[in-house]
């Protein structure tokens, strides 16, 4: 990788302020000054830029509270992108895992770690994921039962078993419910409450496999994954690794 974009991807500042710092004979490798913005650095290597190490980090984990009105894409020629709410993150190769709707708000996991992501979004794998839905009208047993048999979705297939829980009911009618799914198919919290005749006024995600939205991260807002959710992430990898093993061809 080029010296200039080893250390635009660790943040270290935007390319061209790096590219003058680069001239100006700012930054060693391996203890000797580098004056190339394109001098190949690779693994393993020691870079610092004003005597100041920076490590590289192959892999990013970010949490975020997705508000309302961005899409979950990595570019749009015309809409703002999740990416766009982490200006300070210049690494170019970060993507959402999985979708949320434009309107969907609540967890939404950040990374440039593709096997994490085809893991924690395979359909094979089912992976829980939580939402909190604003609906406009009561959660009977009916419905519980009807998501815990798994619904029928536009007559095009059956969602697998979810787990549907009343909450609290408004003055105005409207409930709150949460709702637990091991699959991700395109609007399916929307799809499946329309299916027992209620529509999604608003929905949250707060949880995908042991990933919790931090109650104190608000909306629009992002961190790094703490080391413990990491480990968790890890262990759900090595788990599936277990149940699936490769196949020995
Ligand atoms: N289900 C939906 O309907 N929308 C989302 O954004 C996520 C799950």
């Amino acid at each position: 990788m080029r010296l200039d974009k080893y250390l635009a991807d660790m943040n270290a500042g935007t390319r061209s302020t790096l590219r003058r710092e680069i001239r100006k004979g700012l930054v060693t490798v391996d203890g000797k000054t580098v004056k190339d913005p394109a001098c190949p650095v690779g693994d393993g290597q020691e870079v610092r830029l004003n005597g100041r190490k920076i490590v590289w980090r192959a892999y990013e984990y970010y949490l975020l509270n997705k508000p309302q009105g961005v899409i979950s894409a990595t570019e749009d020629p015309r809409q703002e992108t999740v990416l766009h709410l982490l200006p300070e993150i210049r690494r170019t190769d970060l993507f959402p895992v999985g979708r949320l709707d434009k309107d969907t708000t609540g967890l939404l996991l950040i990374t440039n770690d593709g096997e994490l992501a085809h893991r924690l979004l395979s359909p094979k794998k089912h992976v829980d994921k939580r939402y909190r839905a604003l609906i406009d009208g009561e959660v009977t047993e009916e419905m519980t039962a009807a998501f815990r048999a798994g619904l029928m979705l536009d007559g095009e297939f059956t969602a697998l078993p979810a787990e549907l829980t009343a909450g609290t009911v408004h003055p105005d009618g409207t409930a709150e419910a949460e709702v637990v799914i091991c699959e991700g198919r395109f609007h399916q919290v929307k799809r499946m409450f329309a299916a027992v005749g209620r529509n999604v006024l608003a929905l949250t995600r707060l949880a995908m496999g042991p990933l919790s939205l931090p109650p104190e991260l608000p909306e629009g807002a992002f961190r790094e994954l703490t080391q413990e959710e990491l480990a968790a992430l890890r262990t759900l990898r090595g788990t599936e690794e277990q149940e699936e093993p490769a196949d020995p061809a």
